[in-house]
């Protein structure tokens, strides 16, 4: 389950109820998918052949397809990272800068974990969200945000796009951030 952490106070919100009406507010999508649904031999594992990927995307077909009906997605993948992953420590430093998209940026964390930095309204800040295996979340569109691994440096995600191109990343400068 997600947990949030807001940066200028260190102040943790945990539990679903808790973390979905913090979200809400802040106007970010946050959902639920089984996580036990995943193949027992695709559990931790975090390099996988497009037949497994594959089998990643028909295991949550009907998630995603209920997602893009609701929400007007045409495209989906998945993504692995793990420090298997060549260059990732190029990739993680280009994740790690603040930007917008002109589309929500969609997740469905199918493994591992990993953390979305957004920022919030004024009263609020920049948050952390620490996500795990089951969540879903979609940081709106034109909100400023980066994402990054945590500690164990794994994650799988199905990815979710209107266009491939509305997810172009133009990365600002914000002298608020903390
Ligand atoms: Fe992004």
């Amino acid at each position: 389950m997600a947990e949030i952490r807001i940066r200028s106070t260190n102040e943790r919100i945990s539990g679903e109820e808790n973390v979905r009406a913090f979200l809400d507010k802040q106007e970010v999508l946050y959902e639920h998918w089984d996580a036990a649904k995943l193949p027992a031999e695709l559990q931790n594992k975090f390099v996988l052949n497009d037949e497994e990927k594959a089998t990643v995307l028909s295991t949550y077909d009907s998630e995603i397809r209920d997602l893009a009906a609701r929400r007007g997605y045409q495209i989906w993948d998945v993504i692995t990272l793990s420090d298997a992953t060549p260059n990732i420590e190029d990739l993680l430093k280009k994740f790690e800068q603040i930007h917008t998209h002109t589309e929500d940026e969609i997740r469905g964390i199918v493994s591992g974990r990993g953390i979305f930095i957004i920022k919030g309204d004024e009263q609020t800040g920049y948050f952390d969200v620490e996500l795990e295996a089951g969540d879903v979340i979609s940081v709106p569109e034109n909100k400023a945000h980066f994402f990054t691994l945590m500690d164990n440096r794994e994650i799988i995600a199905v990815r979710l796009f209107i266009e491939k191109d509305g997810w172009v990343a133009n990365n600002i400068e914000d002298p608020s951030f903390a």
